[in-house]
């Protein structure tokens, strides 16, 4: 079923539903002035300095020249200074003081979640404001922008430390995943906004959601690679469709 805005049928869903999982992606913060990675808008940001966003944030480039990946992370972070929660990350952050069991499991690194006031959240690709070091694995919180120090020393063993964000050719952080799989699988319904659902494991969340018995509900503004599996298509922008669905209660 294809909507463009919150029907009856729909908020009764949603008002019925005992526990609520979100999986979201980078059009969550397209209206906080994020640029997104695919689908419409201007491709041409994630070419830096001739290299396309995949050799950038890559695990090969981490090993070979680190400083660099760290420029390209602190140019990302110069974007995201000004970048506030936008609607569609404070109705989110609205749904989970009102149910009783919800998680909010982010590919997004930005931190506009947290901002929001999101509380129980699964960052699965990392925070881009945090530091791992290299040696002790220690992680921290690295917000002078641009960097005082490329690389940023660890803040215990003083050895050099890299984004603490999952780069391409790189596993999830141990245990988030089985988590956010969990969290899909107990929903009774599951929301997918703003992801292009083409990069795994996370594009299986749904899947799992829907498997084990959940609605499955996408907001975006353009049908993707899952739409064809999920129960309802709210086609529209974030920030306009999901305060939609507490604006009655408000
Ligand atoms: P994409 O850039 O692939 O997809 C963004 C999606 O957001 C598209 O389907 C757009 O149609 C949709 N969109 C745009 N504006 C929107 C709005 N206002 N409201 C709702 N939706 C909107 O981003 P992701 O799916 O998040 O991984 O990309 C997944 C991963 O690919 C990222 O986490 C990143 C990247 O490689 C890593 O860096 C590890």
């Amino acid at each position: 079923m294809v909507l463009t805005e919150v029907t009856n049928e729909l908020q009764t869903m949603f008002d019925n539903a005992r526990r609520i999982s979100v999986l979201t992606g980078a059009g969550i913060s397209a209206e906080s002035g994020v640029p997104t990675f695919r689908g419409g808008g201007d491709r041409e940001m994630w070419t830096w300095r001739g290299k396309h966003v995949s050799e950038l944030s890559s695990a090969e480039l981490m090993a070979t020249n680190p400083q660099l990946v760290w420029e390209w992370f602190d140019y990302r972070r110069t974007m995201l200074l000004e970048a506030k929660p936008n609607a569609g990350h404070l109705a989110l952050a609205d749904w989970e003081r009102r149910c009783e069991d919800f998680t909010l499991i982010t590919q997004n690194i930005d931190d506009l979640h947290r901002a929001a006031g999101t509380l129980n959240l699964l960052e699965l690709h990392g925070n881009i404001w945090r530091a791992r070091c290299l040696r002790c694995s220690s992680t921290f919180e690295a917000r002078d922008c641009p960097l005082e120090q490329n690389p940023p020393l660890c803040l215990g063993c003083g050895n050099a430390a890299r984004p603490d964000v999952v780069l391409f050719g790189e596993m999830l952080s141990e245990g988030i995943y089985e988590r956010a799989e969990e969290a899909s699988a107990r929903a009774d319904l599951f929301f997918v906004i703003g992801t292009s659902a083409v990069v795994y494991p996370a594009a299986s969340l749904p899947i799992t959601a829907k498997q084990a018995g959940a609605k499955v509900i996408e907001v975006n503004p353009e049908a993707t690679d899952i739409s064809f599996m999920v129960d309802v298509t709210l086609l529209g922008k974030a920030g306009e469709l999901l305060p939609q669905f507490i604006k009655e209660r408000g």
